[in-house]
Protein backbone atom coordinates (compact mmCIF):
# COMPACT_ATOMS: atom_id res chain seq x y z
CA UNK A 1 0.00 0.00 0.00
CA UNK A 2 1.31 3.74 -0.85
CA UNK A 3 2.24 5.86 1.72
CA UNK A 4 -1.13 8.57 0.99
CA UNK A 5 -3.49 5.57 1.04
CA UNK A 6 -2.30 4.23 4.17
CA UNK A 7 -2.14 7.79 5.69
CA UNK A 8 -5.70 8.49 4.01
CA UNK A 9 -6.86 5.34 5.82
CA UNK A 10 -5.93 6.71 9.13
CA UNK A 11 -7.87 10.14 8.10
CA UNK A 12 -10.50 8.00 7.28
CA UNK A 13 -10.82 6.05 10.44
CA UNK A 14 -9.79 8.44 12.78
CA UNK A 15 -7.74 6.15 15.02
CA UNK A 16 -6.61 8.73 17.34
CA UNK A 17 -9.76 10.46 17.95
CA UNK A 18 -11.06 7.46 18.41
CA UNK A 19 -8.93 5.79 20.68
CA UNK A 20 -8.95 9.27 22.91
CA UNK A 21 -12.16 7.93 24.59
CA UNK A 22 -11.09 4.82 25.35
CA UNK A 23 -9.76 6.80 29.09
CA UNK A 24 -10.22 3.63 30.89
CA UNK A 25 -7.70 1.61 28.76
CA UNK A 26 -5.42 4.60 29.11
CA UNK A 27 -5.90 4.07 32.67
CA UNK A 28 -5.10 0.41 32.75
CA UNK A 29 -1.95 0.91 30.21
CA UNK A 30 -0.47 3.27 33.02
CA UNK A 31 -1.11 0.78 35.66
CA UNK A 32 0.51 -1.93 33.79
CA UNK A 33 3.29 0.68 32.79
CA UNK A 34 3.86 1.35 36.63
CA UNK A 35 3.83 -2.50 37.30
CA UNK A 36 6.57 -2.89 34.37
CA UNK A 37 8.90 0.19 36.61
CA UNK A 38 8.36 -1.22 39.55
CA UNK A 39 9.15 -5.07 38.11
CA UNK A 40 12.01 -3.05 36.61
CA UNK A 41 13.69 -1.45 39.59
CA UNK A 42 13.73 -5.24 41.28
CA UNK A 43 15.49 -6.35 38.09
CA UNK A 44 18.22 -4.16 38.10
CA UNK A 45 18.96 -4.53 41.62
CA UNK A 46 20.48 -8.32 40.88
CA UNK A 47 23.01 -8.97 38.66
CA UNK A 48 21.99 -12.08 37.44
CA UNK A 49 17.91 -10.84 36.62
CA UNK A 50 19.75 -7.16 35.61
CA UNK A 51 18.76 -7.81 32.21
CA UNK A 52 15.54 -8.54 32.88
CA UNK A 53 14.89 -5.78 34.76
CA UNK A 54 15.72 -3.48 31.47
CA UNK A 55 13.41 -5.47 29.08
CA UNK A 56 10.69 -4.85 32.30
CA UNK A 57 11.84 -0.84 31.90
CA UNK A 58 11.71 -0.34 27.78
CA UNK A 59 8.44 -2.41 27.72
CA UNK A 60 6.97 -0.27 30.41
CA UNK A 61 8.30 3.41 28.64
CA UNK A 62 7.03 1.88 25.15
CA UNK A 63 3.37 1.26 26.57
CA UNK A 64 3.20 4.46 28.30
CA UNK A 65 4.33 6.13 24.94
CA UNK A 66 2.02 4.58 23.34
CA UNK A 67 -0.87 5.18 25.88
CA UNK A 68 0.16 8.83 26.05
CA UNK A 69 -0.32 9.44 22.60
CA UNK A 70 -3.91 8.38 22.58
CA UNK A 71 -4.81 10.04 26.00
CA UNK A 72 -7.47 12.80 25.32
CA UNK A 73 -4.83 15.97 26.48
CA UNK A 74 -2.42 15.19 23.84
CA UNK A 75 -2.62 16.72 20.39
CA UNK A 76 -1.35 13.85 18.60
CA UNK A 77 -0.12 15.87 15.70
CA UNK A 78 2.03 14.36 13.03
CA UNK A 79 4.61 17.09 14.70
CA UNK A 80 4.58 14.99 17.82
CA UNK A 81 5.08 11.98 15.81
CA UNK A 82 7.92 13.45 13.85
CA UNK A 83 9.97 14.91 17.15
CA UNK A 84 9.13 11.24 18.50
CA UNK A 85 10.97 9.90 15.72
CA UNK A 86 13.84 11.81 15.14
CA UNK A 87 14.61 12.38 19.20
CA UNK A 88 14.28 8.28 18.84
CA UNK A 89 16.76 8.04 16.11
CA UNK A 90 19.23 10.31 17.75
CA UNK A 91 18.82 8.56 20.84
CA UNK A 92 19.36 4.81 19.08
CA UNK A 93 22.37 6.59 17.25
CA UNK A 94 23.76 8.01 20.60
CA UNK A 95 23.73 4.91 22.57
CA UNK A 96 25.28 2.27 19.87
CA UNK A 97 28.21 5.04 19.43
CA UNK A 98 29.13 5.75 23.09
CA UNK A 99 31.90 3.83 24.29
CA UNK A 100 31.65 2.31 28.17
CA UNK A 101 33.68 4.81 29.52
CA UNK A 102 31.81 7.70 28.76
CA UNK A 103 28.38 6.27 29.81
CA UNK A 104 28.26 8.28 32.91
CA UNK A 105 28.84 11.82 31.00
CA UNK A 106 25.67 10.20 28.70
CA UNK A 107 23.48 9.84 31.67
CA UNK A 108 24.61 13.15 32.89
CA UNK A 109 24.00 15.14 29.98
CA UNK A 110 20.42 12.90 29.58
CA UNK A 111 19.93 13.89 33.12
CA UNK A 112 20.29 17.87 32.02
CA UNK A 113 17.18 17.24 29.41
CA UNK A 114 14.60 16.21 32.02
CA UNK A 115 15.81 19.09 33.78
CA UNK A 116 15.34 21.72 30.67
CA UNK A 117 12.23 20.12 29.78
CA UNK A 118 10.78 20.62 33.37
CA UNK A 119 11.93 24.38 32.54
CA UNK A 120 10.42 24.82 29.44
CA UNK A 121 7.39 22.81 30.08
CA UNK A 122 6.57 25.08 33.77
CA UNK A 123 7.16 28.11 31.50
CA UNK A 124 4.58 27.01 28.81
CA UNK A 125 2.22 25.89 31.65
CA UNK A 126 2.64 29.08 33.11
CA UNK A 127 1.86 31.32 29.81
CA UNK A 128 -0.79 29.04 28.31
CA UNK A 129 -3.25 26.50 30.57
CA UNK A 130 -2.60 27.87 34.12
CA UNK A 131 -3.68 31.42 33.84
CA UNK A 132 -7.05 29.97 32.65
CA UNK A 133 -7.06 29.15 36.59
CA UNK A 134 -8.68 30.51 39.32
CA UNK A 135 -8.56 30.31 43.37
CA UNK A 136 -7.31 27.62 44.97
CA UNK A 137 -6.27 25.61 41.77
CA UNK A 138 -4.79 27.98 40.22
CA UNK A 139 -2.31 28.78 43.72
CA UNK A 140 -1.75 24.89 43.42
CA UNK A 141 -1.29 25.08 39.91
CA UNK A 142 1.45 27.62 40.24
CA UNK A 143 3.03 26.19 43.07
CA UNK A 144 3.61 23.26 41.25
CA UNK A 145 4.69 25.08 38.16
CA UNK A 146 7.44 27.10 40.59
CA UNK A 147 8.80 24.32 42.33
CA UNK A 148 9.04 22.38 38.76
CA UNK A 149 11.19 25.02 37.13
CA UNK A 150 13.08 25.30 39.99
CA UNK A 151 14.17 21.56 40.45
CA UNK A 152 14.15 20.99 36.84
CA UNK A 153 16.73 24.84 36.53
CA UNK A 154 19.43 23.01 39.29
CA UNK A 155 19.37 19.83 37.54
CA UNK A 156 19.43 21.42 34.49
CA UNK A 157 23.47 23.56 35.13
CA UNK A 158 24.06 21.02 37.65
CA UNK A 159 24.06 18.08 35.29
CA UNK A 160 25.70 19.94 32.32
CA UNK A 161 28.81 20.59 34.77
CA UNK A 162 28.95 17.13 35.74
CA UNK A 163 28.84 16.20 31.81
CA UNK A 164 31.83 18.79 31.42
CA UNK A 165 33.42 17.17 34.61
CA UNK A 166 32.82 13.59 33.70
CA UNK A 167 34.43 14.22 30.25
CA UNK A 168 37.38 15.75 31.44
CA UNK A 169 36.24 19.49 29.63
CA UNK A 170 36.27 20.95 33.21
CA UNK A 171 38.83 20.54 36.06
CA UNK A 172 37.41 17.73 38.73
CA UNK A 173 38.65 19.44 41.31
CA UNK A 174 36.19 21.84 43.77
CA UNK A 175 35.74 25.09 42.83
CA UNK A 176 35.43 26.29 46.35
CA UNK A 177 34.24 30.23 46.58
CA UNK A 178 34.65 32.65 49.72
CA UNK A 179 31.57 32.51 51.61
CA UNK A 180 29.89 29.51 49.51
CA UNK A 181 27.34 28.60 52.45
CA UNK A 182 26.43 32.50 52.77
CA UNK A 183 26.19 32.56 48.99
CA UNK A 184 23.79 29.39 48.77
CA UNK A 185 21.90 30.40 51.91
CA UNK A 186 21.24 34.02 49.87
CA UNK A 187 19.83 32.43 46.76
CA UNK A 188 17.63 30.15 49.15
CA UNK A 189 15.82 33.13 50.51
CA UNK A 190 15.32 34.92 47.20
CA UNK A 191 13.98 31.88 45.98
CA UNK A 192 11.35 31.83 48.81
CA UNK A 193 10.82 35.41 48.16
CA UNK A 194 10.29 34.99 44.59
CA UNK A 195 8.18 32.35 44.80
CA UNK A 196 5.46 33.74 47.32
CA UNK A 197 5.27 37.24 44.79
CA UNK A 198 4.59 34.53 41.85
CA UNK A 199 1.73 32.69 43.37
CA UNK A 200 0.08 35.97 44.79
CA UNK A 201 0.71 37.77 41.31
CA UNK A 202 -3.02 38.38 39.58
CA UNK A 203 -1.23 38.84 36.18
CA UNK A 204 0.98 37.08 33.45
CA UNK A 205 3.40 40.16 33.71
CA UNK A 206 3.55 40.04 37.48
CA UNK A 207 3.86 36.60 37.68
CA UNK A 208 6.50 36.56 35.04
CA UNK A 209 9.36 38.29 36.46
CA UNK A 210 9.91 36.40 39.87
CA UNK A 211 9.64 33.04 37.55
CA UNK A 212 12.29 34.10 35.30
CA UNK A 213 14.30 35.59 38.44
CA UNK A 214 14.10 32.43 40.41
CA UNK A 215 15.08 30.79 37.14
CA UNK A 216 18.48 32.55 36.54
CA UNK A 217 18.97 32.37 40.36
CA UNK A 218 18.40 28.21 40.17
CA UNK A 219 20.80 28.08 37.06
CA UNK A 220 23.47 29.61 38.95
CA UNK A 221 23.00 27.68 42.00
CA UNK A 222 23.49 23.94 39.64
CA UNK A 223 26.67 25.29 38.79
CA UNK A 224 27.66 26.57 42.20
CA UNK A 225 26.12 23.06 43.24
CA UNK A 226 28.35 20.55 41.09
CA UNK A 227 31.32 23.33 40.60
CA UNK A 228 32.33 22.78 44.90
CA UNK A 229 31.89 18.85 44.58
CA UNK A 230 35.82 17.62 44.69
CA UNK A 231 36.36 14.52 41.96
CA UNK A 232 36.80 11.75 44.72
CA UNK A 233 32.83 12.89 45.32
CA UNK A 234 31.57 12.99 41.94
CA UNK A 235 30.03 9.31 42.31
CA UNK A 236 27.40 11.00 44.78
CA UNK A 237 27.14 13.87 42.68
CA UNK A 238 25.99 11.50 39.79
CA UNK A 239 23.41 9.85 42.01
CA UNK A 240 22.06 12.74 43.47
CA UNK A 241 21.48 14.65 40.25
CA UNK A 242 20.10 10.75 39.50
CA UNK A 243 17.17 11.87 42.09
CA UNK A 244 16.40 15.15 40.82
CA UNK A 245 16.01 14.67 37.44
CA UNK A 246 13.05 11.92 39.21
CA UNK A 247 11.92 14.76 40.73
CA UNK A 248 12.28 16.77 37.88
CA UNK A 249 9.77 14.12 35.75
CA UNK A 250 7.63 14.29 38.52
CA UNK A 251 6.95 18.01 38.81
CA UNK A 252 6.39 17.83 35.03
CA UNK A 253 3.83 14.93 35.92
CA UNK A 254 1.73 17.51 38.24
CA UNK A 255 1.83 20.36 35.80
CA UNK A 256 0.46 18.30 33.18
CA UNK A 257 -1.96 16.28 35.58
CA UNK A 258 -0.07 13.05 33.73
CA UNK A 259 -0.16 10.07 36.61
CA UNK A 260 2.20 7.80 35.09
CA UNK A 261 4.85 10.65 35.39
CA UNK A 262 4.08 11.56 38.82
CA UNK A 263 4.96 7.94 39.77
CA UNK A 264 7.63 7.35 37.53
CA UNK A 265 9.62 10.70 38.83
CA UNK A 266 9.04 9.88 42.02
CA UNK A 267 10.40 6.11 41.39
CA UNK A 268 12.94 7.35 39.87
CA UNK A 269 13.36 10.13 42.44
CA UNK A 270 13.46 8.04 45.27
CA UNK A 271 15.60 5.26 44.31
CA UNK A 272 18.43 7.97 43.27
CA UNK A 273 17.95 9.37 46.83
CA UNK A 274 18.41 5.87 48.22
CA UNK A 275 21.68 5.46 45.56
CA UNK A 276 22.96 8.39 46.79
CA UNK A 277 22.89 7.59 50.69
CA UNK A 278 24.05 4.38 49.70
CA UNK A 279 27.02 5.88 48.28
CA UNK A 280 27.81 8.23 50.89
CA UNK A 281 27.61 5.25 53.11
CA UNK A 282 30.61 3.51 51.19
CA UNK A 283 32.76 6.75 50.74
CA UNK A 284 31.95 7.34 54.45
CA UNK A 285 30.76 10.71 53.52
CA UNK A 286 27.57 12.33 55.09
CA UNK A 287 25.36 13.60 52.42
CA UNK A 288 24.63 17.20 53.23
CA UNK A 289 28.24 18.10 53.56
CA UNK A 290 28.84 16.28 50.00
CA UNK A 291 26.19 18.66 48.51
CA UNK A 292 26.93 21.60 49.93
CA UNK A 293 30.32 21.63 48.78
CA UNK A 294 33.32 20.89 50.87
CA UNK A 295 34.66 17.31 50.86
CA UNK A 296 37.24 16.28 47.80
CA UNK A 297 38.39 20.23 47.90
CA UNK A 298 42.05 19.13 46.81
CA UNK A 299 44.93 20.59 48.43
CA UNK A 300 47.50 22.81 46.47
CA UNK A 301 49.88 19.63 45.83
CA UNK A 302 47.20 17.08 44.52
CA UNK A 303 45.05 19.21 42.80
CA UNK A 304 47.31 20.39 40.09
CA UNK A 305 47.00 16.61 38.75
CA UNK A 306 50.96 15.75 39.09
CA UNK A 307 52.49 12.77 40.54
CA UNK A 308 54.26 13.53 43.23
CA UNK A 309 57.65 11.62 43.39
CA UNK A 310 57.84 9.45 47.05
CA UNK A 311 60.62 7.24 46.80
CA UNK A 312 61.58 4.50 44.06
CA UNK A 313 59.50 2.03 42.40
CA UNK A 314 59.91 -1.78 41.54
CA UNK A 315 59.38 -2.31 37.94
CA UNK A 316 57.60 -6.10 36.90
CA UNK A 317 57.63 -7.64 33.27
CA UNK A 318 54.72 -9.56 32.39
CA UNK A 319 56.78 -12.45 32.61
CA UNK A 320 58.01 -12.47 35.86
CA UNK A 321 53.97 -11.17 36.91
CA UNK A 322 53.22 -14.53 34.76
CA UNK A 323 55.65 -16.39 37.51
CA UNK A 324 54.85 -14.84 40.43
CA UNK A 325 50.98 -15.68 39.81
CA UNK A 326 52.22 -19.48 38.99
CA UNK A 327 54.10 -19.54 42.86
CA UNK A 328 50.98 -18.49 44.30
CA UNK A 329 48.06 -20.00 45.85
CA UNK A 330 45.31 -17.24 46.27
CA UNK A 331 44.94 -14.29 43.19
CA UNK A 332 43.01 -11.35 43.97
CA UNK A 333 42.46 -8.72 40.79
CA UNK A 334 41.18 -5.37 41.44
CA UNK A 335 39.81 -3.37 38.18
CA UNK A 336 39.55 0.36 38.06
CA UNK A 337 38.43 2.38 35.74
CA UNK A 338 41.54 2.11 33.53
CA UNK A 339 40.77 -1.87 33.06
CA UNK A 340 37.43 -0.17 31.62
CA UNK A 341 40.08 2.49 29.29
CA UNK A 342 41.81 -0.61 27.85
CA UNK A 343 39.02 -2.82 27.71
CA UNK A 344 41.17 -5.55 29.56
CA UNK A 345 38.07 -7.54 30.98
CA UNK A 346 38.36 -10.08 28.65
CA UNK A 347 41.46 -11.52 29.05
CA UNK A 348 41.19 -10.61 32.43
CA UNK A 349 38.17 -13.29 32.16
CA UNK A 350 40.31 -15.73 31.06
CA UNK A 351 43.20 -15.57 33.38
CA UNK A 352 40.32 -16.34 35.87
CA UNK A 353 39.26 -19.44 34.22
CA UNK A 354 42.53 -21.15 33.55
CA UNK A 355 43.90 -20.20 36.90
CA UNK A 356 40.73 -21.17 38.42
CA UNK A 357 41.01 -24.14 36.40
CA UNK A 358 44.21 -24.61 38.11
CA UNK A 359 42.85 -24.44 41.05
CA UNK A 360 44.24 -21.37 42.22
CA UNK A 361 41.85 -19.04 44.89
CA UNK A 362 41.08 -16.32 41.88
CA UNK A 363 38.78 -13.33 42.88
CA UNK A 364 37.60 -10.71 42.15
CA UNK A 365 37.51 -7.23 44.45
CA UNK A 366 35.55 -4.61 43.74
CA UNK A 367 35.20 -1.16 45.26
CA UNK A 368 31.71 0.88 45.24
CA UNK A 369 32.95 3.61 42.96
CA UNK A 370 35.35 1.95 41.11
CA UNK A 371 35.57 3.42 37.81
CA UNK A 372 33.14 5.88 36.52
CA UNK A 373 29.50 4.63 37.18
CA UNK A 374 27.97 2.68 40.07
CA UNK A 375 28.55 -0.79 39.40
CA UNK A 376 30.67 0.14 36.55
CA UNK A 377 33.14 -3.04 37.16
CA UNK A 378 30.37 -5.57 37.86
CA UNK A 379 28.76 -4.58 34.17
CA UNK A 380 32.10 -5.48 32.80
CA UNK A 381 33.21 -8.28 34.18
CA UNK A 382 29.42 -9.73 33.65
CA UNK A 383 29.49 -8.67 30.00
CA UNK A 384 33.18 -11.12 29.95
CA UNK A 385 31.32 -13.84 31.56
CA UNK A 386 33.51 -13.68 34.82
CA UNK A 387 31.09 -15.89 37.15
CA UNK A 388 29.54 -13.81 39.82
CA UNK A 389 30.20 -15.85 43.17
CA UNK A 390 34.29 -14.88 42.39
CA UNK A 391 33.08 -10.88 42.19
CA UNK A 392 33.60 -9.83 45.85
CA UNK A 393 32.42 -6.72 47.28
CA UNK A 394 34.70 -4.57 49.35
CA UNK A 395 33.68 -5.51 52.58
CA UNK A 396 33.57 -8.79 52.15
CA UNK A 397 37.06 -9.26 50.88
CA UNK A 398 39.17 -6.78 52.80
CA UNK A 399 39.43 -8.77 55.79
CA UNK A 400 40.78 -11.90 53.36
CA UNK A 401 43.42 -9.34 52.03
CA UNK A 402 46.56 -10.49 54.17
CA UNK A 403 46.15 -14.11 53.21
CA UNK A 404 46.03 -13.53 49.86
CA UNK A 405 49.75 -14.27 48.06
CA UNK A 406 49.42 -11.41 45.16
CA UNK A 407 46.79 -8.87 44.84
CA UNK A 408 46.89 -7.52 40.49
CA UNK A 409 45.12 -3.94 40.43
CA UNK A 410 44.66 -3.06 36.78
CA UNK A 411 44.14 0.70 35.87
CA UNK A 412 43.08 1.33 39.56
CA UNK A 413 44.52 4.15 41.39
CA UNK A 414 42.03 6.45 44.30
CA UNK A 415 40.26 3.11 45.48
CA UNK A 416 43.70 1.15 46.50
CA UNK A 417 44.95 5.15 48.18
CA UNK A 418 46.27 4.29 51.80
CA UNK A 419 46.31 8.04 52.11
CA UNK A 420 42.27 7.60 52.40
CA UNK A 421 42.78 6.39 55.47
CA UNK A 422 46.18 7.81 56.48
CA UNK A 423 46.51 11.45 55.47
CA UNK A 424 43.67 13.55 57.36
CA UNK A 425 44.06 16.48 54.85
CA UNK A 426 44.04 14.35 51.69
CA UNK A 427 41.11 14.76 49.45
CA UNK A 428 39.93 11.21 49.76
CA UNK A 429 40.31 11.20 53.50
CA UNK A 430 38.09 9.05 55.38
CA UNK A 431 36.86 7.16 52.08
CA UNK A 432 37.38 3.02 52.71
CA UNK A 433 39.71 1.91 50.41
CA UNK A 434 40.36 -1.50 49.32
CA UNK A 435 43.44 -2.62 51.77
CA UNK A 436 45.90 -4.20 48.90
CA UNK A 437 49.32 -3.34 50.68
CA UNK A 438 47.89 -5.96 53.25
CA UNK A 439 48.67 -8.58 50.91
CA UNK A 440 51.70 -10.85 50.89
CA UNK A 441 52.60 -8.90 46.51
CA UNK A 442 50.93 -6.20 45.02
CA UNK A 443 51.23 -5.59 41.03
CA UNK A 444 49.78 -2.32 39.86
CA UNK A 445 49.16 -1.85 36.18
CA UNK A 446 49.13 1.14 34.50
CA UNK A 447 51.10 3.39 31.80
CA UNK A 448 52.69 5.88 33.93
CA UNK A 449 52.89 7.42 37.65
CA UNK A 450 49.89 9.13 36.73
CA UNK A 451 47.14 10.24 39.64
CA UNK A 452 43.65 9.27 39.39
CA UNK A 453 40.52 11.05 39.09
CA UNK A 454 41.30 12.35 42.94
CA UNK A 455 44.07 13.70 41.22
CA UNK A 456 45.91 12.82 44.57
CA UNK A 457 49.75 10.55 44.58
CA UNK A 458 49.07 7.14 45.85
CA UNK A 459 51.62 5.49 48.18
CA UNK A 460 50.66 2.57 47.61
CA UNK A 461 53.01 2.11 44.29
CA UNK A 462 56.27 3.11 46.35
CA UNK A 463 55.72 0.38 49.15
CA UNK A 464 58.14 -2.40 49.71
CA UNK A 465 55.97 -5.13 48.55
CA UNK A 466 54.68 -3.35 45.21
CA UNK A 467 55.87 -3.73 42.11
CA UNK A 468 54.69 -1.72 39.03
CA UNK A 469 53.41 -3.31 35.69
CA UNK A 470 53.58 -0.27 33.23
CA UNK A 471 51.70 -0.34 29.97
CA UNK A 472 48.07 -0.64 28.58
CA UNK A 473 46.11 -3.02 31.16
CA UNK A 474 45.01 -4.94 27.70
CA UNK A 475 48.54 -5.43 26.48
CA UNK A 476 49.66 -6.27 29.83
CA UNK A 477 47.17 -9.30 30.63
CA UNK A 478 47.67 -10.63 27.39
CA UNK A 479 51.16 -10.93 27.84
CA UNK A 480 50.89 -12.27 31.45
CA UNK A 481 48.28 -14.84 29.49
CA UNK A 482 50.76 -16.27 26.58
CA UNK A 483 53.68 -16.14 29.82
CA UNK A 484 51.33 -18.64 31.32
CA UNK A 485 50.71 -20.92 28.70
CA UNK A 486 49.36 -24.26 29.63
CA UNK A 487 48.67 -24.71 33.47
CA UNK A 488 48.45 -28.06 34.63
CA UNK A 489 44.54 -28.49 35.84
CA UNK A 490 43.79 -29.74 38.94
CA UNK A 491 43.13 -33.42 38.25
CA UNK A 492 46.36 -32.95 36.97
CA UNK A 493 44.89 -34.43 33.16
CA UNK A 494 44.34 -31.74 30.91
CA UNK A 495 45.29 -28.18 30.41
CA UNK A 496 43.34 -25.11 31.54
CA UNK A 497 44.42 -23.45 28.10
CA UNK A 498 41.02 -22.47 26.50
P1 LIG B 1 41.18 6.22 39.02
O1 LIG B 1 41.52 6.64 40.39
O2 LIG B 1 40.62 7.25 38.10
O3 LIG B 1 42.50 5.59 38.39
C1 LIG B 1 42.48 4.98 37.15
C2 LIG B 1 43.90 4.66 36.75
O4 LIG B 1 43.81 3.89 35.56
C3 LIG B 1 44.73 5.89 36.43
O5 LIG B 1 45.63 6.17 37.46
C4 LIG B 1 45.43 5.53 35.10
O6 LIG B 1 46.84 5.61 35.26
C5 LIG B 1 45.01 4.09 34.85
N1 LIG B 1 44.72 3.86 33.43
C6 LIG B 1 44.04 4.62 32.57
N2 LIG B 1 44.04 4.05 31.35
C7 LIG B 1 44.73 2.90 31.45
C8 LIG B 1 45.07 1.87 30.54
N3 LIG B 1 44.71 1.92 29.24
N4 LIG B 1 45.79 0.83 30.97
C9 LIG B 1 46.19 0.77 32.27
N5 LIG B 1 45.90 1.72 33.18
C10 LIG B 1 45.17 2.77 32.78
O7 LIG B 1 40.14 5.01 39.01
P2 LIG B 1 39.58 4.11 40.19
O8 LIG B 1 40.69 3.62 41.04
O9 LIG B 1 38.66 3.16 39.53
O10 LIG B 1 38.75 5.11 41.10
C11 LIG B 1 37.56 5.73 40.65
C12 LIG B 1 37.66 7.23 40.88
O11 LIG B 1 36.66 7.86 40.06
C13 LIG B 1 37.36 7.62 42.31
O12 LIG B 1 38.06 8.78 42.66
C14 LIG B 1 35.86 7.90 42.25
O13 LIG B 1 35.41 8.75 43.28
C15 LIG B 1 35.77 8.59 40.90
N6 LIG B 1 34.43 8.55 40.30
C16 LIG B 1 33.71 7.41 40.41
C17 LIG B 1 32.44 7.39 39.89
C18 LIG B 1 31.62 6.15 40.12
S1 LIG B 1 30.04 6.30 40.33
N7 LIG B 1 32.18 4.97 40.15
C19 LIG B 1 31.93 8.48 39.18
C20 LIG B 1 32.74 9.62 39.03
C21 LIG B 1 34.01 9.63 39.60
P3 LIG B 1 47.79 5.82 33.97
O14 LIG B 1 47.30 7.06 33.31
O15 LIG B 1 49.15 5.94 34.56
O16 LIG B 1 47.63 4.62 33.11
Amino acid sequence: MQLTSILGFINETNLAETARDWTGLISAAYLVAGILFLLSLGGLSNQESARRGASFGMAGMLLAIVATYFNAQVDGSPLAIGMMVVGGAIGVVLAKRVEMTSMPQLVAILHSFVGLAAVLIGFSSFIGPAHALVGAERTIHNIEIYLGVLIGAVTFTGSVVAYGKLDGRLSSAALILPARHFLNLIILGLCIWLGVLFVQADTMAGGMWPLVGMTVLALAFGVHMVMAIGGADMPVVISMLNSYSGWAASAIGFMLANNLLIITGALVGSSGAILSIIMCDAMNRKFLSVIMGGFGTTSASASSGEAVDQGETVPITPEETAQLIKDSKSIVIVPGYGMAVSHAQHPIAELARRLRAAGKNFRFAIHPVAGRMPGHMNVLLAEAKVPYDIVLEMDEINEDLPEVDVVIVIGANDIVNPSALDEPDSPIAGMPVLEVWKSKNVIVSKRSMAVGYAGVQNPLFFKDNTQMLFGDAKASMDGILAALGDLPVKNGKKTAKV
